[in-house]
C-alpha cells in the first residue's frame, strides 16, 4: 500500500500509476453516477480524494462503497491521476474499494466543526479530525526536533526514574506510589504509617521532576538532557496546568546562568523553525482556523532576541502599571511569585516578545537555586511567552556544599533524603546549570491552542483521568 503523503510527494512520477491506498472516510458524497470520498490515512495532513465512477466499478460494488459512512476503513486500489485545475493537486479513480471496517452511523467525528470540550469526551476518536491530526503531528516533530537539537551539541540523553523518593522541587505536589492496602495500611506504635512494609521499604511518588538525576550524569558527561513525562498533583484547574506533562531537562557542568538562558533561547528557535520547515499543512491550518497572527508572531519570535530582566526590574514594571491603572488580581510586590497575569502583562503589555526574568526572590523558588551574592536571591530564570506566561523555568544550581547544606537545614527538608545530591558537591563539583521547558506549553506555543487538555493526546488533570 502506498501511503498518501508519497503520492502527494512522488505526484508527477505516479500519474497514471496503480495504486494502493487504506484509510479512513472523512466524507462522502454520491451523486448517483460519481462519487467522492476523502480519505485520511495519517501520513500527512491533506486527505486525499477518490473517485468512484458506477460505470468503471460496477453497480453493486459502487453502490456498496457510496454507502459506506464516515469513519469507515477502507483499502481501495486505484489509478493516480493530476488535477491540476481541480482545488486538490491530484486524485484516485477507483477500481476496486474492499470495506475492512464499516463504520457505525453514529460515528460522533463527523465533518462538522466541534467544540473543542465535546471533542474531549472523545479521546478515543478526536485524534482523526483535522484540528487535532495537525496538533499531534506538530507534538511528534517537536518533540523530534527538541531531540535532534541537543543530540547535535553532543548532549547524552539520560532517562531518569518515574518513581522516586525525593521532591526535587520541594512543592510537596506528589502522587503517592504504594503497595500498601489502603483499608488496611499498616502501622506502627504511635499510629503513624510503618513505610517500611511497603514495597520499596519507604515513602515514593511520581516524579515532579529529573533534574536531581540530570545533574548526577552531568557531572559525568557534561552536557545531557532528559526528555520524559513528571507528574504533579497541583490542585489547579487552569488551562496550562496537567497533573501528567512531559519536560525536557537540560543539564549543563561549566555553565552559568547567562549561558543556560543562551541555550534556551537557542532551542526555543531551534524547534520552532524546525517545526515550521516540517509542518506547512499544519501550520497553515493553525494559522488559518486558530490564531491569524501565529506564523508571523512565531517567526518573528525566531529571528529576534528574547527580552531578559532582572525580578527587581520586573517587580517594578508591573508596579508602574499598577499605579498608573492596570488592575491586578493579585497585588503586585516585592517578595511575591509572579502570577499568570503579571507574566503575561510583561510579555503581552511590556516587552511583546519571550522574556526571561531572573534573580527571584530566593523563598519562592526551589532549594537547589544558587544564591546570589546578595543574600537575598536566587539565580533563576524563567522564561515567559506571550498567550501562556511560563514555559520554561531553570537556574544556575548552588554547587557550594555548605550553603547548599545550610539552605536544606532551613527549609526543614530530610538531609538523608539529598545525600547523594550533596554528594555531588563533595566529589568534583563544579559551576552548572539546566532548565525544564514544559513541552505541552511549548506546543500550545508554536499551535496557537489554548487549552493543555488539547495538546495532550490523553490529558490527566483534577478530576480526570479517562480511558
Ligand atoms: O518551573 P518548574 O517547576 O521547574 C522544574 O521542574 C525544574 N526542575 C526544571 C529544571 O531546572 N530542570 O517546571 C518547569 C516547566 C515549567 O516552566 C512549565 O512549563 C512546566 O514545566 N510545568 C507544567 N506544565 C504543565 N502542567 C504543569 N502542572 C506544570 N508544572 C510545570
Ligand atoms: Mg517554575
Amino acid at each position: 500500500r502506498t501511503k498518501i503523503a508519497a503520492l502527494y510527494a512522488d505526484k508527477d512520477q505516479l500519474d497514471g500509476a496503480s495504486v494502493t491506498v487504506a484509510g479512513w472516510v472523512r466524507s462522502i458524497r454520491d451523486m448517483k453516477n460519481f462519487g467522492f470520498v476523502t480519505l485520511n490515512d495519517g501520513s500527512c495532513f491533506r486527505g486525499l480524494q477518490v473517485v468512484l465512477n458506477r460505470e468503471a466499478l460496477g453497480d453493486e460494488a459502487y453502490d456498496q462503497a457510496v454507502s459506506q459512512s464516515v469513519g469507515a476503513a477502507l483499502v481501495i486500489d486505484g489509478t493516480l491521476a493530476l488535477t491540476p485545475d481541480r482545488p486538490q493537486p491530484i486524485e484516485l479513480q477507483a477500481a476496486h474499494v474492499s470495506v475492512e471496517g464499516p463504520s457505525a452511523p453514529d460515528y460522533p467525528m463527523q465533518k462538522k466543526r466541534q467544540s473543542r470540550e465535546f471533542l474531549r469526551t472523545q479521546q478515543h476518536l478526536r485524534s482523526r479530525t483535522n484540528l487535532f491530526r495537525a496538533v499531534f503531528r506538530v507534538r511528534s516533530v517537536a518533540a523530534y526536533a527538541i531531540h535532534k537539537f541537543f543530540q547535535e551539541r553532543g548532549f547524552v540523553y539520560v532517562n531518569t526514574p518515574i518513581i522516586t523518593a525525593s521532591d526535587a522541587e520541594g512543592a510537596g505536589e506528589m502522587f503517592r506510589v504504594t503497595t500498601l492496602d489502603l483499608a488496611n495500611v499498616p502501622r506502627l506504635e504511635d499510629g503513624s504509617v510503618d513505610w517500611s512494609k511497603d514495597f520499596f521499604g519507604k515513602p515514593t511518588n511520581l516524579t515532579v521532576s529529573g533534574q536531581l538525576q540530570a545533574e548526577n550524569f552531568a557531572m559525568s558527561f557534561g552536557d545531557v538532557y532528559t526528555f520524559g513525562p513528571t507528574f504533579r498533583a497541583e490542585d489547579s484547574n487552569t488551562r496550562r496546568h496537567a497533573a501528567e506533562f512531559w519536560m525536557i531537562e537540560p543539564e549543563m557542568a561549566f555553565c552559568d546562568l547567562e549561558q543556560d538562558m543562551d541555550v534556551a533561547e537557542e532551542m526555543l528557535k531551534y524547534a520552532i523553525t524546525y517545526v515550521m520547515d516540517h509542518c506547512p499543512d499544519e501550520m497553515d491550518f493553525f494559522n488559518k482556523w486558530v490564531d491569524k497572527g501565529l506564523k508571523e508572531r512565531l517567526t518573528h519570535v525566531a529571528t529576534s532576541d528574547f527580552a531578559r530582566v532582572s525580578y527587581d526590574d520586573a517587580i517594578k514594571i508591573l508596579e508602574e502599571a499598577q499605579d498608573g491603572g492596570t488592575k491586578f488580581e493579585y497585588p503586585v510586590s516585592w517578595g511575591l511569585d509572579l502570577q499568570t497575569e503579571h507574566e503575561r502583562y510583561l510579555t503581552e503589555h511590556h516587552f511583546n516578545k519571550p522574556t526571561f526574568v531572573t534573580d527571584y526572590p530566593k523563598e519562592i523558588k526551589a532549594f537547589y537555586m544558587r544564591l546570589n551574592d546578595d543574600g537575598r536571591t536566587v539565580a533563576a530564570a524563567d522564561c515567559l511567552v506571550p498567550g501562556i506566561g511560563e514555559i520554561i523555568g531553570g537556574s544556575q544550581r548552588e554547587e557550594r556544599l555548605d550553603i547548599l547544606e545550610s539552605r536544606i537545614h532551613e527549609l526543614g527538608m530530610d538531609p538523608e533524603q539529598y545525600r547523594y545530591y550533596c554528594d555531588l558537591r563533595r566529589y568534583g563539583g563544579c559551576r552548572h546549570a539546566g532548565f525544564g521547558l514544559g513541552f505541552e506549553r511549548f506546543v500550545m506555543y508554536v499551535t496557537g491552542i489554548d487549552n493543555i487538555r488539547d495538546v495532550l493526546p490523553h490529558p490527566r488533570t483534577v478530576g480526570n483521568a479517562d480511558f
